[in-house]
């Protein structure tokens, strides 16, 4: 049987059994439901998209997967060109994966090896976010700080290569002024935290942290795994605050197959790129770079290109602004939008219990958890799908 991912399996009610998705709409056997989650942010272009599927089928044709340890192939090395003269800076070098928790296990590795290569062995720490959010390995585990996920951590105690502070900009002065000869790397949820709660803060932190990392030659990495790809109104915050590695992955494929990469720039493979054997980054997903994910990826990325993604997600912004002006409900702490995600955080996760049905009997898939209720469309979702997605939202409040 299956064992179903973030539940309690005595007491879950029983999932919703999808039988077709086409568009913005997963269909069970008698509701047809707007997706208000993109498959956990991932199904950017919607489901069933012509040309992604295409893309698979005529890769399928050739072969799905070959490994790329000894072996190369043309859907791996069009998409690193394509990520390499897309994203900006010297963010050069792509290392595949098959999830985005690898791909961030692969970035915080790549930091920490990077320092003793260069035998600075003191660096061991990182520095993270409250809230944080980056996969459910171990390391990533380690540097994410919510103890709803990751409370089994606690078994080991505190970590002391960790340390979490708020995004204030005294607290990363303060950090940097106390741990900066211990720390690789700062890692970041730029701009929005999303599974910590879609907390957002300003460019100002980051902007800052750049500062203090190259003045203590920390490197900075952006876990975009959630961010990337437009959700917060920019294409990648990497446009705006340069990381020295940036972890994408979600809407990567579209949301078609899981896969990640894990980009990094000049200075960081340099820090590699050795005679010595003992310098490699010695990882390999046996799927990294699998060739349906890559022939998808591309196709995904021209879709974002060609139909002007930037100005819809825009849109839907604006849009969202529009329907929740002057929204308000006692039980309501506080209403965030950023780009194509917007947040109802109430006071009591209680105030929310329910609302996953009410939803589904209204034809929206939602899926609150702990005191957010929030949306993150696929980006093709049209205006009268958007506002029956927010006013769904609002009528749970309204009547319940
Ligand atoms: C910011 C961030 N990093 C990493 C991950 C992990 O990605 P995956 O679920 O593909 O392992 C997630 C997943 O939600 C995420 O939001």
């Amino acid at each position: 049987m299956i064992w179903y991912p973030y539940e309690q399996m005595k007491t879950m009610r029983s999932p919703y059994k999808i039988i077709n998705a086409e568009g913005v709409y997963l269909d069970t056997e008698d509701r047809r439901l707007i997706d208000s989650v993109s498959s956990w942010w991932s199904v950017i272009h919607g489901y069933k998209h012509p040309e992604l599927n295409a893309a698979i089928e005529t890769q399928l044709e050739r072969f799905s997967h070959v490994m790329l340890g000894g072996l190369t192939h043309e859907p791996a090395q069009r998409l690193s060109d394509k990520l390499q003269s897309w994203l900006p800076g010297d963010l050069d070098y792509c290392f595949f994966s098959d999830s985005g928790s690898v791909a961030v296990e692969v970035a915080l590795k790549m930091a920490l090896q990077f320092f003793m290569n260069r035998k600075e062995t003191q660096r061991t720490m990182v520095l993270a976010l409250e809230h944080a959010y980056h996969g459910d390995t171990f390391k990533t585990m380690e540097v994410g700080d919510d103890e709803d996920y990751h409370f089994v951590l606690n078994a080991y105690g505190k970590s002391k290569y960790v340390v979490h502070i708020p995004t204030r900009i005294e607290a990363l002065e303060k950090a940097f002024a106390r741990y900066h000869e211990r720390l690789n790397c700062l890692i970041v949820e730029p701009l929005l935290q999303g599974a910590g709660g879609m907390r957002m803060y300003d460019i100002s932190f980051l902007k800052r942290a750049r500062e203090l990392c190259d003045q203590y030659g920390v490197l900075l990495v952006f876990d975009e795994v959630a961010t990337g790809f437009g959700r917060t109104g920019n294409r990648f915050v990497a446009d705006l605050v340069l990381p020295d590695i940036l972890v994408l992955g979600k809407a990567l494929t579209g949301g078609y197959i899981g896969h990640a990469v894990t980009v990094a720039n000049r200075r960081v493979y340099e820090g590699f790129y050795d005679d010595n054997p003992a310098h490699a980054l010695m990882h390999g997903p046996t799927f990294m770079g699998n060739a349906l994910a890559c022939s998808v990826a591309l196709k995904s990325i021209e879709l974002f290109e060609k139909q002007d993604y930037l100005s819809r997600i825009h849109k839907i912004e604006a849009i969202t602004r529009r329907e929740m002006k002057g929204f308000f409900d006692p039980r309501i702490k506080e209403i965030r939008i950023m780009g194509a995600c917007v947040c109802i955080e109430v006071y009591d996760s209680a105030s929310i219990a329910g609302y996953q049905q009410f939803a589904y009997e209204r034809g929206v898939f939602s899926r609150p958890f702990l005191n957010y209720l929030y949306a993150m469309v696929p980006y093709i979702i049209k205006e009268d799908e958007l506002v029956k997605v927010l006013s769904t939202m609002k009528a749970w409040f309204m009547i319940m």
